[in-house]
């Protein structure tokens, strides 16, 4: 059975809320909050506040993930509104190691998100410090895009790394995931589906969680 992310990016933006509540109730495991900066991506979304809230009206994991440039600059303000996880791109960092400690001396998990034009095979020297990795399955920036299926073998390829480097942690897909492309990503490996449009886009939230989450 997989976990299903909430990613609030698809929500009614008038009705978080809500809506974060019926994610909550069918089952979602984690809620997924895409932090853009207008700059290492066109697009701008949230701050901490709307994480604080999250953690106030919602008893699941609020995962940061940070599509922005410096990432470290940001760490503190979401240290502190509470975020459970916290990935930064890859490519938006000089330094990952460094960064993902820190991430983790704030007792926060710390994750790598890999875009779509990027490879994974760093990860041999970057695993042992992660707690999670996301694979993108769309360019970072915009929900609802259409979904890239090199992530198919690029999952695989991850699960190979940790299998020779014995280290294990959890891979998140993350874009363009509905119950095809969920069913496919789940029989390649994957543990967490961070769902967006499926989950929020025709107003039938519950029973597209538990849909995802029988796959
Ligand atoms: C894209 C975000 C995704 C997005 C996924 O930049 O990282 O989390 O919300 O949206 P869907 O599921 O609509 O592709
Ligand atoms: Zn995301």
């Amino acid at each position: 059975m997989a976990k299903v992310s909430a990613s609030i990016l698809a929500c009614d933006q008038t009705r978080i809320g809500e809506q974060v509540a019926e994610a909550e109730k069918a089952g979602a495991d984690l809620l997924h909050v895409d932090i853009m900066d207008g700059v290492y991506v066109e697009n701008l979304t949230y701050g901490p506040q709307l994480v604080a809230d999250l953690k106030r009206i919602s008893r699941l994991p609020v995962s940061v993930h940070m599509e922005l440039l410096r990432p470290e600059t940001f760490l503190p303000m979401f240290a502190k509104a509470g975020a459970d996880i916290i990935t930064f791109q890859l490519d938006a960092c000089p330094n990952p190691i460094h960064l993902l400690k820190e991430i983790q001396k704030a007792k926060i998990r710390a994750g790598l998100g890999i875009g779509p034009a990027y490879d994974v095979e760093c990860l041999r020297y970057l695993l042992h410090h992660m707690d999670c990795l996301i694979l993108m399955s769309v360019e970072p920036g915009y929900g609802g895009q259409a979904f890239e299926p090199s992530v198919y073998g690029k999952l695989g390829r991850a699960l190979e790394l940790m299998k020779e480097t014995g280290i294990h942690i959890p891979v998140s897909v993350d874009g363009g995931v509905n119950e095809e492309t969920g069913r496919e990503l789940v029989r390649s490996g994957a543990e967490v589906l961070i769902a967006g449009s499926y989950v929020f886009r025709d107003g039938e939230i519950a029973e597209r969680v538990r849909r995802l989450k029988a796959l």
